[in-house]
């Protein structure tokens, strides 16, 4: 899918602009602070109708408005059937709208925008916390499956009830309840997580040797505490053996020690862990190889392209990488890349950002 154009009002610091982008490779330059970050972080606010940069949605209206709004026209590829989605905040609340309908819950939502995004950060994201990286999985998990952010949300819904029996040393009837319905969501949560690392380790690797260039081979690992099996059956009995052992020190701390909600995703080089031995260039490349496999996946499980978003991309890379760069991008279908003026690929659509205005939209031959 691609975004064809995109109408922004009072959104961080642009006030009223329309963007109308490319097929394929589209390339947002301008000076430091112009806006061209808050224009990426628009188009992927219409996929997952929040920030990729943490902030609040309050945050994202411009300081002299009391409101913004967002609405994005996205052309489907193999049918090019078209889709608007709409965003619109205002004082603490948000409406989100596809083809002019209100939508009444995020599952519901989420996947009709595909979007892959890496941001300047993820550098640090094998060197951050678990959080972080469980994050990245849990939203591609969503976007490709409507059932994963139910069990999700039903899983923390449950873990926080399980904790609180365990803070409040309820009785082992009441413990055995809530263990056993966490586990029907432990186990859907594990074993699309475990499918999504499978497919990153196969895929994310061809990207990095792409970018690279070099021998050293990355790998990935799913890193988690639960059962693995794929049988619903096995993995309970599993499982309930593992808290049965682990029962005293559940008792001590109060808290669930088993489960997806300590799970991790650890990355390697040669075999040593990325985030101890891994340079920064070797950590940038890393993430930005996990972005492209999670677009990848989000392609094959979808059966459409998603949208790669990337923000500053271009400028720590040399010139032999961002050649290798793009040449990989090419055929994924649209991208959205930010960076400075002397970057611009010969390839892209260039589009100008000066002081929260899109100043000139050319294309280039
Ligand atoms: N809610 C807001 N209202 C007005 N201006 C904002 C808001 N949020 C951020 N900005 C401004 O946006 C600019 C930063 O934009 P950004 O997209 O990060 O720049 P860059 O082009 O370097 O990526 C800063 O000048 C900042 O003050
Ligand atoms: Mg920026």
């Amino acid at each position: 899918m691609w975004l064809k154009e995109l109408d922004l009002f009072d959104w961080r610091n642009f006030h009223q602009d329309t963007l109308n982008l490319g097929e394929g490779l589209n390339y947002i330059h301008g000076p430091n602070g112009s806006g061209k970050t808050n224009l990426l972080e628009a188009a992927a606010y219409l996929a997952y109708a929040r920030s990729f940069r943490k902030t609040s949605d309050k945050g994202l209206i411009n300081s002299q408005a009391k409101a913004a709004s967002i609405k994005g026209t996205f052309v489907f590829g193999t049918s090019s059937l078209t889709k608007t989605v709409e965003a619109r905040l205002e004082d603490g609340a948000k409406q989100v709208k596809v083809d002019g309908k209100k939508v009444d819950t995020l599952s519901s939502f989420m996947g009709t925008i595909l979007v892959s995004v890496f941001d300047p950060r993820d550098v640090f994201l094998f060197k951050g916390e678990p959080s972080e990286r469980r994050k990245v999985m849990d939203e591609t998990l969503s976007a490709i499956s409507p059932n994963y952010l139910y069990s999700l949300q039903r899983y923390k819904k449950l873990l926080r009830e399980r904790n609180q029996a365990l803070a409040q040393r309820s009785d082992s009837e009441v413990l055995g309840v809530l263990t056993n319905e966490l586990l029907a969501s432990a186990y859907r949560i594990t074993q699309e997580r475990l499918g999504l690392v499978r497919f990153v380790d196969k895929t994310a690797p061809e990207y990095f040797q792409k970018l690279f260039g070099n021998g050293a081979k990355l790998s990935f690992k799913y890193r988690t505490n639960s059962s693995i099996s794929d049988s619903l059956e096995i993995f309970r009995k599993e499982m309930l053996f593992q808290f049965e052992r682990r029962k005293s020190q559940e008792a001590i701390r109060r808290a669930t020690v088993i489960g997806p909600h300590l799970d991790d995703l650890s990355a390697y080089l040669d075999g040593n862990s990325l985030a101890s031995y891994g340079s920064q260039g070797q950590n940038r490349l890393a993430s930005l190889s996990l972005t492209l496999s999670l677009a990848a996946l989000m392609k094959e499980k979808k059966g459409e392209a998603p949208i790669l978003i990337l923000d500053d991309v271009m400028s720590d890379l040399d010139g032999e990488k961002k050649k290798r760069l793009l040449d990989t991008i090419a055929p994924m279908g649209q991208s959205l890349i930010s960076g400075n003026d002397k970057d611009l690929p010969e390839s892209a659509l260039s589009i100008g950002i000066q002081a929260g205005k899109v100043v000139h939209e050319k294309e280039r031959d």
